[in-house]
């Protein structure tokens, strides 16, 4: 079904835009910009909405741009290439404000809303991707069209959105330095011309699974690969062929993923080539601070955009607003880079972190950089943050949050309500459910200030950073 001549109101939310048919009900398209009149197919029709995404742009709107990147349409991992960059910026930080006020009863007044800070290179910018193989590629209606018949080819890229199975051969990201597209490249060609056999997402067979690549600001790279199968003689010899190609590649992991899924987290890694970690410099966060060293091991986190990463240090360290001496917990704390950062100027940190891989590193990346008053344990935050760990390291002044997507638990937000810190900076890569949390935390702390930053230019992602002030007896 095809709804016609929509008007495109507004950006709306996860990158889809939001326009309304002649009698009045809500269309959420997908691929549209605001100010554009677009021809909608229909995927999803319920009730009170349709679903769908653009089939024909009737008329475009002014903020549209021509994307840079030929695998936009059906890559659907940039899903704002079509607007020029300071539409999307200012599309996100209209996001941050309205999912805080909306969600979390943050009020207009009385709140410092710091303008947003756009990114200085929209383009090229990431630091870790991962790449999945397929027997049978991705076709766009397009190809299908002009050769129905056409064989399965082998693939290498990105899952199309919402399809586990469905994988597009990606020649070139836009959002990843150059050299790691050669790199893939590269790894598909030598695979192929060895007749490796690339992975059956549906059957759950084949040699080669998914291979991530990641980088430093310096340009070193690493690569991680998941066999399905034992590599063999093959498998070898195009993995050494890749280390001799590209002499910036200086670390080759392997592992053997039997499993159902992908995820690499519960796989055993074999150092094949090189070293064992890459190293990254990040500048002072804040002025009289030190630049600092981070170690990147296969599996721990570290932010994928360096350069903001940066910023969005250098805005938690300024909400948090220290002076020396302080207790501080810094939740969710990765390979401890905010840790360390604040460590140069409070009395102790105190970091907590899922992955024992990125708590080892951030034992490590303490150690490297000289700074021993920060300690760092393993687990779920719901399990380790507890008044028994409170209790052991002391009432904090100030408590740094930084957790994945889906935010907070419930019992985490409970106790970080119930302990009171004086001071919360809840950093954030999706609004929504910081403003979920935000809400919850309400009765025991009140927003004192939020600065949105961009890290991911061309997708619809946001980091925000907010805040909290816990609200005085009589407040609360
Ligand atoms: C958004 S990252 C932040 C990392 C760090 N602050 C940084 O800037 O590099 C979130 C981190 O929380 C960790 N994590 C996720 N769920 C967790 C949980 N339930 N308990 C403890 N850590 C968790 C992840 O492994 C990840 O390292």
């Amino acid at each position: 079904m095809i709804l016609e001549n929509i008007k495109v109101d507004r950006a709306g939310g996860r990158g889809v835009a939001v326009g309304k048919t002649d009698d009045g009900k809500t269309v959420l398209i997908r691929g549209a910009a605001p100010g554009d009149v677009v021809d909608v197919r229909v995927i999803k029709g319920k009730k009170s909405y349709f679903e769908g995404r653009v089939d024909r742009v009737v008329s475009p709107s002014p903020l549209r741009v021509e994307p840079s990147c030929k695998h936009t349409e059906s890559c659907g991992g940039c899903t704002w290439q079509h607007l020029g960059y300071p539409s999307q910026a200012e599309f996100k930080a209209a996001e941050v404000e309205e999912q805080l006020v909306r969600v979390g009863s943050v009020p207009r007044d009385g709140v410092v809303w710091h303008p947003f800070i756009p990114a200085p290179e929209p383009f090229r910018y990431r630091n870790k991707t991962e790449f999945s193989f397929t027997n049978n590629r991705w076709r766009t209606r397009g190809e299908l069209v002009a050769n129905p018949d056409a064989a399965a080819e082998p693939g290498l890229g990105f899952h199309i959105p919402g399809f586990w199975d469905k994988i597009l051969d990606v020649q070139d990201c836009h959002l990843i330095p150059d050299y790691g597209n050669q790199i893939r490249n590269a790894v598909r060609d030598e695979a192929l011309a060895l007749g490796i056999s690339f992975w059956q997402p549906r059957a759950k067979v084949g040699a080669l699974r998914v291979a991530m690549l990641r980088s430093n600001q310096a340009g070193d790279w690493m690569m991680i690969i998941q066999w399905g199968e034992h590599p063999g003689p093959d498998g070898f010899t195009m993995m050494h062929r890749i280390t001799e190609q590209f002499d910036r590649l200086v670390s080759l992991y392997w592992g053997l993923n039997e499993k159902v899924n992908d995820s690499m987290y519960d796989v055993d890694l074999n150092l094949f080539y090189g070293a064992e970690s890459l190293e990254e410099e990040m500048e002072p966060a804040l002025e009289g601070g030190r630049a600092l060293k981070f170690l990147i091991s296969p599996k721990s986190f570290y932010q994928t955009n360096p350069l903001q990463a940066h910023r969005l240090y250098s805005v938690a360290l300024t909400a948090a607003g220290l002076k020396g001496g302080e207790t501080v917990y810094d939740l969710y704390t990765g390979t401890g880079t905010i840790a360390l950062f604040m460590a140069q100027i409070a009395g102790k940190v105190v970091g907590i972190e899922s992955v024992r891989e990125a708590v080892d590193a951030a034992v490590r990346n303490a150690e490297r950089n000289g700074i021993s008053n920060a300690t760092f344990e393993v687990g779920d935050m719901r399990r380790i943050f507890t008044a028994e760990f409170v209790a052991r390291h002391g009432s904090p002044d100030v408590v740094v949050v930084d957790p994945p997507r889906e935010g907070m638990h419930p019992a985490v937000v409970a106790e970080l309500a119930r302990i009171k810190a004086p001071k919360l900076v809840y950093v954030s890569c999706n609004p929504s459910t910081q403003a979920r949390d935000i809400q919850m935390l309400s009765e025991a702390y009140e927003v004192a200030t939020v600065q949105g930053v961009d890290m991911f230019p061309q997708t619809f992602h946001v980091e925000s950073v907010v805040l909290l002030r816990a609200k005085s007896a009589s407040e609360a």
